[in-house]
């Protein structure tokens, strides 16, 4: 039997968060639980309400534009896939650096899988970057399928990491509380900070570090410039955070001239109540070989463990070339979850790619 005629009928629909009936968020709500239950049985999963509010706010981030597709099987009038295509807005300062790509990402259910649903969806996504005079897709994977696809219509591995995942009960407590006395010692002065906000007086400055310790991350081959991030912006993603009830807790260092010399963060989703995630940790250049960044993560472990006791994993993601975090991280009992690929591919090359079928 050829591909074709095994393939079940398919049919995608723009999926518009701010619009959808609740019958079909219904039908959502039935396909993203099976998908979790794919992907990440084992975590929690979260509520409807919360989910759908967690969309609505995402699509309407003034500063990224995301647009998304939903699969529907004809038969079963069922979900079985979704896919996103993002891009950068006018409005984001991180215009210039990223505004020739398309940022994509698409799943099916795994018995929708090996039927050419996923080209046929790619060929959409590629009329898109077309339509949006853009010359470069970008997307990430952390599934055995996914990568195997991503092989096959020629995409650029640009970046390898990991999606670590830290189980708290296996945490060395001494450790970590030795970690934080040394900070002080070795670090005469240094102050640290904790905030659900960033202050006003200081959210200039804090921006500036931010974007400068974001984009030291390293980005390997990704075709990505520079990653901005203004006072302006900063309050954005808070706002949206706080509108999707997450807490966003930072823990700042600052030397006694008032210079911040570092800054550790973790987002918590109060519906996934025994997982937090760690996001970014960096130390200003002028700062580092004192133990500031092993007494950040530190500090911020203790704090988790005395204000929300139902956690017990940290989640974060590491590229493997980013050796002095890797090397905290396997220390603090880190332990590899998923292995991921950031990919890439040019608009041209899928042009060559779709000829070639
Ligand atoms: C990526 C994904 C959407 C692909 O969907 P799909 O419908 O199975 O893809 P197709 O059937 O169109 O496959 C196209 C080609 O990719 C290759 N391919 C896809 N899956 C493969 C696998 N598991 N092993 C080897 N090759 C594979 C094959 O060459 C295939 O052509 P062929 O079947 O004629 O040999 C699906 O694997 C998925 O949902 N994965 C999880 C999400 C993800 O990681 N997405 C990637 C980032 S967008």
């Amino acid at each position: 039997m050829s591909k074709k005629s095994m393939s079940p009928e398919i049919l995608v629909e723009k999926f518009d968060p701010l619009k959808e009936s609740d019958e079909e968020w219904k039908r959502f709500h039935e396909y993203r639980r099976k998908k979790h239950m794919e992907v990440n049985p084992n975590d929690p999963v979260s509520s409807d309400a919360s989910v759908k509010n967690s969309v609505q706010q995402n699509v309407q981030n003034p500063e990224f534009g995301i647009h998304l597709l939903s699969i529907i099987d004809k038969k079963t009038n069922k979900q079985v896939g979704d896919a996103l295509q993002g891009l950068i807005l006018e409005a984001s300062p991180s215009y210039e650096g990223t505004k020739h790509l398309i940022q994509f990402d698409i799943f099916l259910l795994s018995s929708y899988r090996r039927k050419g649903i996923g080209s046929r969806l790619l060929k959409q996504v590629y009329d898109f970057a077309i339509e949006h005079n853009k010359t470069l897709l970008v997307t990430d994977s952390s599934d055995e399928d996914g990568k195997a696809f991503l092989k096959a219509i020629g995409a650029q591995v640009a970046l390898s990491g990991v999606d670590n995942r830290l189980q708290l009960s296996d945490v060395d407590w001494d450790m970590i509380e030795s970690w934080a006395k040394e900070g002080p010692k070795r670090s005469a002065g240094t102050i640290l900070d904790i905030v659900q906000k960033i202050p006003d007086e200081i959210l200039e400055e804090y921006c500036k570090v931010y974007t400068e310790v974001t984009n030291q991350q390293p980005l390997g081959e990704l075709d990505v410039g520079a990653i901005v991030f203004t006072p302006d912006s900063y309050r954005t993603m808070e706002e949206m955070f706080e509108k999707m009830n997450r807490t966003w807790i930072t823990i700042i260092a600052k030397e006694p001239n008032g210079k911040i010399s570092g800054l550790t963060e973790m987002r918590y989703n109060p519906e996934r109540k025994t997982m937090i995630s760690q996001i970014l940790t960096g130390v200003q250049q002028d700062y580092r070989g004192r133990g500031i960044g092993k007494w950040l993560k530190a500090a911020m472990l203790l704090y988790v463990r005395e204000k929300y006791p139902e956690i017990n994993i940290v989640t974060t993601g590491n590229a493997t070339t980013n050796k002095p975090m890797l090397s905290i991280n396997d220390r603090l009992g880190f332990k590899v979850h998923k292995e991921t690929v950031n990919a890439q591919i040019t608009v041209d090359q899928l042009t060559n790619y779709f000829n070639s079928l």
